[in-house]
């Protein structure tokens, strides 16, 4: 829902506008997006300079800073194994992040605040595609609900200012992302970096073949952090509402395809293979994107290109990747 008083409008270049996260995957292309839109006057610090659990180093940098806009892209992210080994850590530190964030910038007067969830805060048999009003109609994933709890309470945050104090702040959840900056670590990365990073190691060592976990049937949807950086900044000068957007492509894959791509663009000649004795998860996840779509944006970057320029990437930077 878009309200009816909004008036889509330009950001002012000029003005301090801070990205929480600045150094991550979607911080970083935020970052980039803006700098390529002409913003000159932006704020990053990293967690050693302002630790975000840390709520008085936290009110202390806004007091001296002194942000108009805020995008908060600083969170405690993993993949399904650290989700389920350190649900705590993923509650407590995202909890505390977020509440010294918003309550300082609520304080500091941010007149537009964009919070960034994800997919997971949705039911875990969420009918597909999954639209904005499923939110809390169902059980979460188990394996992740630490996580997506934190994310739910940021998402009632932002409407609880709207309603409080009528400020537009507003939320987005993205669907899987990938890109330049992502973490290709084996424990703690996400499915599209984990594939590039071993069919990659498969082709240099010449390995005869690669196992995947299941079957490769379950269908997800991707994408890539450029075009997630430009909906983000589309949204912000667009859209104003209570409801969190979905932000995807609005098409998904099996992950068998998704596999294919990424062995054909790293030059992968090798046999793959399906260990079906290995749980597949959710058959299907994708996101309705159709609210976005009405706002105004499409996604412009398609998979294979997405992928091939991830991988170039990764390569130029396979030392200094977070692994
Ligand atoms: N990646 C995905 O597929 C995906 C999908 C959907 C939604 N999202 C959402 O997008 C947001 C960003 O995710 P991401 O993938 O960009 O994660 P990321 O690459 O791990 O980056 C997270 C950023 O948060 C900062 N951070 C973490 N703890 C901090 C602390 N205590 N104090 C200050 N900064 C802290 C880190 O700063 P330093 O680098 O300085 O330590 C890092 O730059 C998250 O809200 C996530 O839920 C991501």
């Amino acid at each position: 829902m878009i309200s009816d008083t909004f008036v889509p409008q330009r950001l002012d270049r000029a003005t301090p506008f801070y990205i929480a996260g600045h150094r991550g995957l979607v911080g970083s292309a935020i970052w980039r997006q803006l700098v390529a839109k002409g913003f000159d006057n932006l704020i990053g610090r990293s967690s050693s300079e302002v630790d975000l659990r840390d709520r008085d180093a936290v009110f202390g940098f806004f007091a001296t800073e002194k942000p108009r806009n805020v995008v908060l892209a600083a969170a405690k992210v993993g993949g399904i194994m650290a989700n389920n080994t350190y649900p705590v850590d993923f509650l407590s530190e995202n909890m505390r992040i977020q509440l010294n964030v918003l309550d300082a910038a609520l304080e500091h007067g941010v007149e537009r605040l964009l919070f960034l969830g994800s997919s997971c805060i949705y039911p875990k048999l969420a009918p597909q595609p999954i639209k904005e009003e499923y939110l809390l109609t169902g059980h979460l994933e188990p394996t992740n609900d630490a996580y997506a709890i934190a994310k739910i309470a940021g998402i009632l945050h932002i409407q609880a200012v709207r309603r409080q104090y009528g400020l537009p702040w507003i939320s987005a959840m993205p669907t899987n992302l990938y890109g330049q900056g992502d973490n290709f670590s084996p424990q703690g990365s996400h499915v599209l970096p984990a594939l590039i990073r071993r069919y990659d190691e498969a082709r240099r060592e010449g390995t005869e073949a690669v196992t995947n976990w299941g079957t490769g049937s379950p269908r997800r949807e991707f994408l890539h952090v450029d075009d997630m950086a430009s909906a983000c900044l589309h949204l912000l000068e667009n859209y104003d509402g209570p409801d969190q957007v979905n932000v995807g492509t609005g098409r998904d894959s099996t992950i068998k395809e998704v596999a294919q791509i990424v062995a054909e663009e790293v030059g992968y000649t090798g046999r793959i293979e399906w260990d079906t004795s290995k749980p597949d998860g959710t058959p299907r996840k994708l996101l309705d994107i159709t609210m976005l779509r009405e706002s105004g944006w499409e996604p412009s970057i398609g998979l294979r290109e997405g992928i091939a320029s991830t991988i170039a990437w990764y390569r130029d930077h396979v030392n200094v990747v977070r692994s």
